[in-house]
């Protein structure tokens, strides 16, 4: 009898007992660490880009994942121009629709990426030769797709990667076009669309000297034409050992000196050789045995640096977090992440925090621990 009344009492401690160690009821591979979001609750929102198979919840071990280290979601391909505006007269909202409601659902936020970008566009806008056709759709586009969502998503990347690496302006058809003003345009008609959503100007590399720069001059552009920017997103597609913390750390201070939120927006740092930096999507290289050497596997030596990379990083965006408001992730496991296709088709690259089968990785750890 005194053996059933201990069970009794004992076990529902024991049950809370694990549900507040894992941070939350999901029975991920990784019941018992901490949520990243938890971990930084009071420093900066912790996002996760997800592909359409994760926002369908196809994928149980990542849904597990996401649900509970993440409070912020950034869709990786399903808003951009090529899906959610295949045709001219044609929108398809099924995906962006669902991650908002399982953003909800979840008490999580969404972010929309992207509004007005030149790459993933779709083919009846690559066509377009005359201005006129280009500003309809541009008026349109925007219009249409900040309006359905105003309210419902914490903000837009309004435009992302208008800038060439030497500051100057990337020559875009929008650029062709619409001429230099259609950043600030792209923001003006997103202000009207989505009065409550905030406004983000997104690019790689902006933390570079020369960009950034380039990156300023547009802000106070948009500003000095009385445009609502809310705040400035700092892709973060980084190598291992090559992370630029001094060009970082300058960067979050001039642009919040501007008045903006600073945020890391598609963190992920690569462990594979590469020729070149950034992240334009259009850079290819040829495949070569030679630039995938971890196809069958990684020395925990690599997973170390990395770990101290992430530490670093980390540590910087602790000691600013009054002027960042979020850090997401590109992807939420190493085996989804875009860095196994590109730039080189076929790789096995290793960027993030989670491990292939969802385990957290070294750098999840040493995150974790710029906190102790
Ligand atoms: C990438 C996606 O991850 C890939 O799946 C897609 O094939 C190409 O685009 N900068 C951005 C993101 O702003 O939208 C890009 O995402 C990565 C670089």
């Amino acid at each position: 009898m005194k053996n059933k009344l201990w069970t009794i009492l004992a076990f529902p401690l024991f049950g809370m007992a694990i549900a507040a160690c894992s941070g939350s009821k999901s029975t991920g591979s990784n019941a018992g660490e901490p949520a990243l979001k938890d971990v930084f609750k009071k420093d900066f929102q912790i996002g996760a880009a997800l592909n359409g198979s994760q926002i369908e919840e196809k994928d149980p071990q990542a849904d597990a994942v996401i649900k509970k280290h993440f409070n912020v979601l950034t869709p990786e391909n399903i808003m951009k121009c090529e899906i959610i505006h295949p045709t001219l007269d044609k929108y398809d909202f099924t995906l962006a629709d669902k991650l908002v409601d399982y953003a909800a659902k979840n008490k999580m936020q969404v972010v929309g990426h992207t509004l007005i970008w030149h790459s993933q566009l779709s083919p009846f806008v690559r066509r377009m030769q005359n201005a006129d056709s280009v500003k309809q759709f541009f008026n349109n586009h925007i219009t249409t797709i900040a309006g359905r969502y105003n309210g419902k998503l914490l903000g837009w990347d309004v435009v992302n990667e208008a800038l060439n690496e030497d500051g100057t302006m990337r020559k875009t058809i929008f650029l062709d076009k619409l001429g230099d003003d259609y950043v600030t345009e792209a923001f003006r008609l997103a202000q009207q669309a989505a009065p409550n959503t905030q406004l983000y100007y997104n690019d790689y590399n902006n933390e570079q000297p020369q960009k950034r720069a380039g990156c300023i001059a547009l802000i106070k552009k948009i500003q000095a034409a009385g445009v609502r920017i809310d705040g400035v997103g700092i892709q973060g597609h980084w190598h291992l050992g090559r992370v630029p913390l001094a060009d970082i750390e300058k960067s979050i201070e001039e642009y919040a000196a501007l008045g903006m939120k600073v945020m890391f927006t598609e963190v992920d740092i690569e462990v594979l050789p590469r020729n070149f930096k950034g992240a334009d999507v259009n850079q290819r290289m040829a495949s070569d045995p030679k630039l995938n050497p971890y196809s069958n596997g990684i020395p925990d030596s690599i997973l170390q640096k990395q770990a101290q990379d992430y530490a670093n990083l980390f540590k910087l965006f602790l000691k600013h977090k009054d002027k960042i408001s979020r850090i997401t992730f590109w992807g939420v496991n190493d085996g989804q992440s875009w860095l196994n296709g590109w730039p080189v088709r076929g790789r096995t690259n290793y960027p993030l925090l989670f491990d292939r089968s969802f385990k957290p990785k070294p750098a999840y750890y040493s995150i974790i621990a710029t906190k102790k």
